[in-house]
This record gives structure tokens, C-alpha cells and sequence, in this order.
């Protein structure tokens, strides 16, 4: 009764798609391919497929028993765990972690609306390089725009939170994730028709084991944690809406597979296109707000390919956001008792008003830089350089070393059914290897090694 109130998923494949809406997100399409690009190709993909198997399939099934043997979003879960101990604060800075990332994701998922629209209008055809340059610029100097376009898509985004677990995050991320999957399928298709499509596939395959260092190693565990949303409570809070006995290793291995495929076919559709148009390869904004309008202005597809890429990137942007949203929201929910429709108000107010002040902080002589850092980029550091790494590391720890054993292995295994022999292999993972890995990643991120 007390689930049925508190929401549910209602099917196997919602919960994969909600995971995976909430895993795919800009890391996967303009950092990743770079990333691997730049580190060696096939050996930064080998390097990175051991870490994910190793620290963050280990990391999401930590996350995902905690919610699953609580039913209780990241404060609660903790509460109930480990009672009358102070390890629900991890809950917390998940919250702080989720509004900072909600702060400048928003004004970036709203540039994605701007140029989707901006496509849509076949904006870009005809223009220079210069003129893309200028007019990325200027947009994100007027200061107004880009808080407008932010300001509608965190009214969408809070809108499908509203609507609830079912009939807002599954039913839209049963719709939006097929479809994702699909432009990038049209697209990476597109890609290899194209005369730069070796060269493309060279940049990002072609292994070069002298270029992983301990730099590389760091970058790619980095990465791990950022593309699997771990350390913030999220997975806690979606797994705490799974009501059904399910083999967690095998559903949580197919997410982690989606994801991975999702940021590597992003790199088979990206950098053909790169090459193909002598552009260098780059990452970040610069690649998806510049120099890809910069190929979408030649490319005789150029019009469809540049509507299906920005709907590619909003829907991916848009199902991370509402994954964060409802841990928020959750959280209110169940400590404070306060409506859902309330509680998505407040937040929804308040993240607009942490991105216009991101929004503002970018144009140029803007008082809002604080240490030669704007408040954009401080957001952007913070949550992916501190909060989220020390997130994952108490959560790491928690599991490993607080979470009842005999309670453990029944969430793990679904009271035995599923994956006996793997929990041994779990539980040494999480004790030991996973925590000395995200704390070597937490002392670098904040310059220790
Ligand atoms: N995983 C998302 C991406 O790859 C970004 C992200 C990091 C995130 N932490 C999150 C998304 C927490 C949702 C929730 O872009």
C-alpha cells in the first residue's frame, strides 16, 4: 500500500529506459568521443570498458540496493539503513549536488531548444564559420534568450515530474529513449556515407597504447561516474520505485551496455562529419554549438541532420534533468510530506533561478565571477569535480562496509533468485576496489594527486 502511494514503475523495460534516460546525457555525446579520441582510441576504450566494469557497474548496484531495499528516496533510505547515524547526510549533498548540476545543464538543455529551433528554420545554411562563431555569441550576450529557452525547458521538464513515476518519467522515457536511439542510429548512418568517414573512425579507433597515462586512467574513471549519474542519489531514488523481483546484475549491465554504445555510436556520427569538413575535433559546447552548425551550414543533408542532431541532444539533456528533478522532488515528497505538484514548484523555481544567474554570469564583463570563475562554471566543477565524486565515495563505503551484509545479499540476489554466485564477487569489489578508485578520483578532482 505504502509503494502503490508512493509511485511505482509498472514495467521492466520503463525502468530500463528511465535508467538510461537519466545515464545518456551530454557526457556521452560531446565528451566521450572526444575523450577516447584524443587518449588513444581503442586502448582509452579498453581502459574505460574495465572501469566500467569494475568501479561503475559495482557503483550503480550499490546504489541500486540501498533504493531497493528501502523503497525510500537518498535521505531515507539512509535514515532506515543505518539508524540513528549521520550517513543519510550523503542524502543531502546529493540534494546541493542536484540543484548545482540542474543550474547549468538548464541553460546549456536550453541553448539545445534555441538551435533545434534555429535548425528547424534552416538557420544555419549559408553562413560562415565566423558568422556561426558570432552568432553563438551574441546569443549567449543578449542574456534574455538564453534565460527564456531555459526557463521553457525547466518548465518541461518539471512538468513531466509532475505528472509522477508512471505517467510522467516512464511513459515520457519510454517515448523519448527508442527515439533517441533511432536519431543516432539515422545519423551514425548518415556518417558513413561520408568521405571523411575513415579518417573519422581513425581519430576515434585507432589504438595508441602510448597515450594512456595516469592522466588517461584518472579522465576515464572521471567519466565513469559522470556518465552513470552515480554518486548523487539518483539511481537510489529510481530503484526505490521498483516494486518487482528482478535480476539487478543483468537489467543494470544492460543499461551500463546502452550507455557505452550510446557514447561511442555518438563518436561513429560526430567525427566523420568533423573530418569530412577539414574541421579539428573538439568537445564541449564548442563542438555542438559551433563547429557542428559549421558542417550542418555545408552538408547537402545539412537542414534534417542538423534538426535530428539537436533533438538528439534536448532529449538527452531533458530525461538526465527529470532524473534529478524527481530525487529532489522525492525527497520533499517523503521528509516534509508536501504535494508532488508543490514541491516540483518550489524546485522548478528555484533551479530557474540559479540558471539565470549561471545564464548571466557568461556574458562578457559580467559581475558574476567569482575567483576568475564564473557561476556556470563553478557550478559545473563543484558538482562533477566534488559533490558527486564524494557522494559516490560515502555511498561506496556505506555499502561495503555499513549496509547489513545478510540484507545486502537478499536485495542483491531478490532473496536468492538471481546472481548467487556473483555476490561474493560484489561485495570484494565494493569493499575494496571500488573505494580505493573513486577516492584516488575524489583526491585528484580536487588536486591532491
Ligand atoms: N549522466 C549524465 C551525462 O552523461 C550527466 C549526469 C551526471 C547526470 N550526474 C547526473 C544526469 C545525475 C542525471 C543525474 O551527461
Amino acid at each position: 500500500m505504502k509503494q502503490q502511494k508512493r509511485g511505482a514503475f509498472t514495467s521492466s523495460f520503463g525502468v530500463m529506459m528511465a535508467v538510461a534516460g537519466s545515464a545518456v546525457g551530454l557526457g556521452n555525446i560531446w565528451r566521450f568521443p572526444f575523450l577516447a579520441g584524443q587518449n588513444g582510441g581503442a586502448a582509452f576504450l579498453i581502459l574505460y570498458l574495465c572501469l566500467i566494469l569494475l568501479v561503475g557497474l559495482p557503483l550503480i548496484l550499490s546504489e541500486f540496493s540501498i533504493g531497493k531495499a528501502t523503497h525510500r528516496a537518498a535521505v531515507g533510505a539512509f535514515k532506515e539503513l543505518a539508524p540513528r547515524k549521520k550517513w543519510y547526510w550523503i542524502g543531502y549533498v546529493a540534494i546541493v549536488a542536484g540543484f548545482s548540476i540542474l543550474g547549468f545543464y538548464s541553460v546549456i538543455a536550453g541553448w539545445t531548444i534555441k538551435f533545434l529551433v534555429e535548425a528547424l528554420q534552416n538557420g544555419f545554411a549559408g553562413q560562415s564559420s565566423l558568422e556561426i562563431t558570432d552568432s553563438f555569441n551574441s546569443f549567449v550576450n543578449t542574456g534574455w534568450q538564453p534565460i527564456l529557452y531555459t526557463g521553457f525547458f525547466i518548465a518541461c521538464a518539471s512538468w513531466i515530474v509532475m505528472k509522477g513515476v508512471e505517467k510522467g518519467i516512464e511513459k515520457y522515457n519510454k517515448i523519448l529513449m527508442p527515439m533517441l536511439i533511432g536519431i543516432l542510429l539515422l545519423l551514425s548512418i548518415n556518417s558513413m556515407t561520408l568521405s571523411g568517414f575513415g579518417a573519422g573512425m581513425d581519430f576515434l579507433f585507432n589504438p595508441d597504447f602510448s597515450k594512456i597515462t595516469t592522466q588517461t586512467v584518472l579522465d576515464a574513471m572521471g567519466q565513469v561516474f559522470f556518465t552513470l549519474s552515480l554518486g548523487m542519489g539518483v539511481m537510489i531514488t529510481y530503484s526505490s520505485y521498483v516494486i518487482k523481483e528482478e535480476n539487478m546484475l543483468r537489467s543494470k549491465g544492460i543499461v551500463t551496455i546502452i550507455d557505452t554504445s550510446i557514447a561511442i555510436i555518438s563518436g561513429i556520427a560526430i567525427f566523420p562529419a568533423v573530418f569530412t569538413y577539414g574541421l579539428e575535433p573538439s568537445q564541449g559546447p564548442a563542438l555542438v554549438f559551433i563547429t557542428l552548425p559549421n558542417i550542418f551550414a555545408q552538408m547537402p543533408a545539412g537542414f534534417v541532420v542538423g534538426i535530428l542532431f539537436f533533438m538528439l541532444l534536448f532529449i538527452a539533456s531533458i530525461t538526465s534533468v527529470v532524473s534529478i528533478m524527481e530525487m529532489i522532488a522525492a525527497f520533499f515528497i517523503e521528509e516534509y510530506h508536501i504535494s508532488r505538484r508543490k514541491s516540483l514548484t518550489y524546485i522548478a523555481l528555484a533551479v530557474f533561478v540559479t540558471s539565470v544567474l549561471s545564464a548571466l554570469s557568461q556574458m562578457e564583463g559580467s559581475p558574476l565571477v567569482f575567483f576568475g570563475t564564473n557561476i556556470f562554471d563553478w557550478l559545473d566543477k563543484l558538482s562533477s569535480n566534488f559533490f558527486m565524486t564524494f557522494g559516490a565515495f560515502a555511498t561506496v563505503i556505506f555499502t561495503g562496509w555499513i549496509f547489513q551484509k545478510e540484507r545486502l545479499r537478499k536485495v542483491f540476489t531478490s532473496n536468492g533468485r538471481y546472481s548467487n554466485l556473483i555476490f561474493p564477487v560484489f561485495l570484494f569489489m565494493i569493499r575494496f576496489i571500488c573505494p580505493v578508485a573513486v577516492a584516488i578520483i575524489f583526491l585528484s578532482q580536487i588536486g591532491f594527486i
